[in-house]
């Protein structure tokens, strides 16, 4: 009996795949590695020391998926496949849409036809748009203010009409607040394609020169440093929660949401300050202009997931630093650059 891994190749699917193994479960990895390497999955055997099965397949192409269910004994889905970056949705949201909504349903529909009812789905703190009050708990209204924020919205509320129309299936939708980070090993992180969106794979490409300053995006928010607050929470905790909720849909029914986040914020410049002292770097930035659809304090009440799943993030800022920093020194240029026609499935 395996775990289907949809997206395994990415960051925070390589990183779930090595707690998965280093747990004892047998897993199954689908990528189309459009925004990941095969590198990674390379690096997921060389921490772990254990194999897996790899498919190279988008979640779009429904008789190739179909395969998957046929060849092999799954027991449970962990669904973390899909686009996510919002400035790239607000571009292009019909590509978002049909990709990640699309390519969900077709995922759930095969899960359905072959009584795999056991679901760990990565929804994000997004779907909270902008709230008045922090932190931040499950039981808020949702509100996206994005196309991306919207898909995983969507997403949420097709799987709470899925377990209407038939209550065996048992979901778990895990709100991932930032996940910043990498395995202390050095050899899986955080591997951008381009110039970084996110803030700490940022800082540590101008740690190690490859970028000259951070824009820090605005200084105005009503915060104690006016940057914006986060609630960044490390990868490998991020893991931990996904092997906490794939205990709990295979021992029960129902579907339930779970903020995954330490509970602190930190801001943009306090980031930046517990870089440094880690690393003893100094991180040069420039305060800009807001970014179009920040929002200003973000961090989550995650007593849901404590008290539920059992599970609660251990990692503070330093670990992330000096983690992030690590796998940033020992892949200067990220994931050596696959040549795509060695991809074969295992
Ligand atoms: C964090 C803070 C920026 C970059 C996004 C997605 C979210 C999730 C995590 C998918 C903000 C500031 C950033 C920079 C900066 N992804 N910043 N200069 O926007 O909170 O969340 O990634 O699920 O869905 O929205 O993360 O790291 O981009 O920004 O000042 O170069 O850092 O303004 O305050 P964000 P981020």
């Amino acid at each position: 009996m395996a775990i289907l891994v949809t997206g395994g190749a990415g960051y925070i699917g390589s990183h779930t795949c090595v707690e998965l193994l280093t747990t004892g479960y047998e897993i199954i990895i689908l990528d189309n590695l459009s925004n990941s390497k095969k590198a990674s999955l390379d690096r997921i055997k060389e921490i772990t020391g254990k194999d897996f099965k790899f498919y190279y397949l988008d979640l779009l192409d429904r008789d190739a998926l179909q395969s998957v269910f046929i060849e092999n004994h799954i027991e449970a889905v962990i669904h973390l496949a899909g686009l996510k970056a919002v400035g790239e949705s607000v571009e292009m949201p019909l590509h978002y849409y049909h990709n990640n909504i699309t390519g969900s349903v077709i995922l759930f529909e095969l899960m359905e036809k072959f009584g795999v009812r056991n679901l760990v789905f990565s929804s994000s703190a997004t779907v909270y748009g902008t709230q008045e009050h922090v932190p931040l708990t499950e039981k808020l209204p949702l509100a996206a203010t994005n196309p991306y924020g919207r898909t995983k919205l969507m997403i949420e509320e097709i799987l709470r009409d899925i377990y209407v129309s038939n209550n065996k299936w048992s979901i778990a939708l895990l709100r991932y607040f930032n996940p910043v980070g990498a395995h202390p090993s050095g050899q899986i992180g955080e591997d951008p394609n381009g110039i970084p969106n996110n803030l700490v794979p940022y800082i540590t490409q101008v740690a190690i020169g490859k970028r000259k300053e951070i824009n820090v995006f605005g200084n105005d928010y009503d915060t104690h440093d006016g940057t914006g607050i986060r609630d960044f929470i490390h990868v490998v905790d991020l893991a931990a929660g996904h092997i906490k909720a794939l205990e709990k849909v295979m021992s029960s029914v129902g579907v339930s949401a779970y903020n995954l986040g330490t509970g602190k914020g930190y801001s943009v410049l306090e980031m930046i300050h517990a870089f440094e002292k880690v690393t003893g770097k100094n991180i040069p930035y420039k305060i800009i202009d807001r970014r179009p659809g920040d929002i200003g304090i973000s961090y989550a009440d995650s007593t849901k997931a404590q008290k539920e799943l059992d599970w609660v993030a251990k990692k503070g800022i330093e670990e992330m630093c000096s983690d992030s920093w690590r796998w940033q020194l020992n892949n200067p240029n990220g994931y050596e650059v696959e040549n795509k026609k060695q991809i074969v499935v295992l």
